[in-house]
């Protein structure tokens, strides 16, 4: 990602402008003044600075003629925000090596392309030349020198510790060479980290096509046959460089574009996970009594499932399950819900089709189609008389099992229209007595060991307490 510094002495400008770069997903450090960039450049490294022409204290212009001197970060790559046209200044500006003028305030369409293409201008690339021959080094500087940054070294050994020290854009390895021969300099390089991808050309005299293999497969982008020729070395070199950028900013590119994607996903992820807690909001709305129940269904089910071993992935989807369980009773006339005394068989039958009816719901739902199970089988027993589809054992989603303990185990320990939460020991009874006729043993026994550790009765949904 790379790094802007903005430098702007007016901080509302510099707040706006600076949201505008974070959106873009650059990483934006600002300054107030001219001498504050001063300093925060010799702290560097930055790739580009947007400095502010008119500022108290140093101008922009003063703070770009000062920092042109300065050895380290003098050739830092500026563009200038300007509200003045002012001639003389703008002549300046070019002078001082300003490479565009954004008019302020900085709309983000003139910030992107004006940054974008600063960011693509580099400096003088580097080479570093590797030969033992030291008239070979005069003849590399007298050939490249005038283009481009050339540093010559005489073994393998100084160029590996060259390049500890400062990367080049392109090395130019020497094949034959005492000690450490070229091909085993390669290697060395690709060891490095960050060094894999640093085009590394060889001179050499060989003209034989197994060397040329060779030297291919170990990695070498090209090789330039000695005594060179000024036409064909400089083109090779030249196009070798355009790819290296070429690439590199395609790698800006796709990274900037892959934290633009996480960040919207994650985004959708969010809104999917407050829709469900607002869905599940509507369902607890209806009853009066079970406020909560869906919230904490989905609590005890992650924790059951977290306690069987399930992956953090399937621990997060079974949370989301359980909490949308009983979805379905948003078809269920709020009188029956909210009955006090006992139901008829008609209005049971209407109160058991809530499962179904929050399996249609759910069910199109096509990206997350997991979510429907906890829906339709939760109020399947492992004896196989529950409903609605008298599922047995196994052949219940386990996903519903837990859902049916982590249900069952809230209903007893939530005050109820008709009654007060039970005591723990009851409920702890109850689950036991059930284990292999209503729950599945071993979940059952889970949840019985969550009760034993829960020595002041903490897991329970009662308003009085
Ligand atoms: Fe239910």
């Amino acid at each position: 990602m790379a790094k802007i510094l903005l430098v702007d002495d007016n901080e509302i400008n510099l707040m706006m402008t600076e949201m505008v770069l974070s959106e873009m997903h650059y990483e934006v450090t600002t300054a107030l003044s001219g001498e504050e960039a001063i300093e925060l450049l010799q702290n560097g490294p930055y790739d580009l600075m947007l400095l502010d022409i008119v500022m108290d204290g140093l101008s922009g212009i003063e703070t770009l003629a000062r920092i042109r001197e300065m050895p380290g970060i003098s050739g830092i790559r500026t563009i200038f925000l300007t509200s003045s046209s002012h001639m003389a200044d703008m002549t300046e500006a070019i002078r001082l090596g300003a490479l565009d003028f954004i008019r302020k305030p900085a709309l983000p369409e003139n910030l992107y392309s004006a940054v974008r293409q600063a960011l693509l201008v580099r400096e003088k690339d580097r080479i570093l030349a590797v030969d033992d021959d030291e008239m070979n080094h005069i003849a590399i500087e007298e050939l490249f020198g005038i283009r481009y940054d050339v540093h010559c070294v005489s073994s393998g050994a100084e160029a590996l510790a060259e390049l500890a020290r400062e990367r080049p854009d392109l090395v130019l390895l020497d094949l034959h060479m005492p000690d450490m021969n070229g091909l085993e300099v390669l290697k060395r390089i690709r060891d490095i980290e960050s060094c894999e991808n640093l085009p590394v050309v060889f001179l050499t005299a060989d003209n034989d096509a197994n060397t040329e293999a060779e030297l291919f497969t170990a990695g070498a982008m090209d090789f330039i046959a000695k005594p060179l020729v000024l036409q064909v070395a400089m083109q090779r070199i030249r196009r070798i460089l355009e790819l290296k950028h070429l690439q590199d900013s395609l790698h800006d590119e796709v990274n900037r574009k892959t934290v633009a994607l996480q960040e919207s996903n994650q985004k959708l992820n969010n809104l999917s996970d407050q829709i469900i807690r607002a869905l599940a909001g509507a369902i607890d709305a209806k009853d009066s009594y079970t406020n909560g129940h869906s919230a904490r269904v989905a609590e005890y089910s992650r924790e059951l499932a977290r306690r069987l071993g399930k992956s953090a992935a399937a621990v997060a989807e079974i949370y989301n399950i359980a909490f949308l369980h009983d979805v379905g009773k948003i078809g269920i006339p709020s009188t029956i819900i909210n009955k006090p005394g006992k139901l008829t068989d008609e209005e049971f039958a209407i109160i058991k089709s809530h499962t179904m009816k929050g399996y249609e719901i759910l069910k199109t739902i096509s990206e997350m189609p997991e979510l429907s199970i906890g829906a339709r089988w939760h109020h399947e027993r492992y004896d196989g008389t529950g409903y609605p589809d008298g599922k047995e054992g196994k052949n219940i989603p386990e996903i519903a099992r837990i859902i049916c303990v982590a249900d069952c185990y809230d209903a007893m320990s939530s005050d109820r229209l008709y009654r007060k939460a039970l005591p723990q020991h009851i409920v702890r009874d109850e689950i036991e007595k059930n284990k292999g006729t209503q729950f599945d043993p071993r979940i059952a026994e889970v949840m019985l060991q969550m009760i034993d550790e829960d020595k002041e009765y903490k897991m329970n949904g009662s308003k009085t307490k």
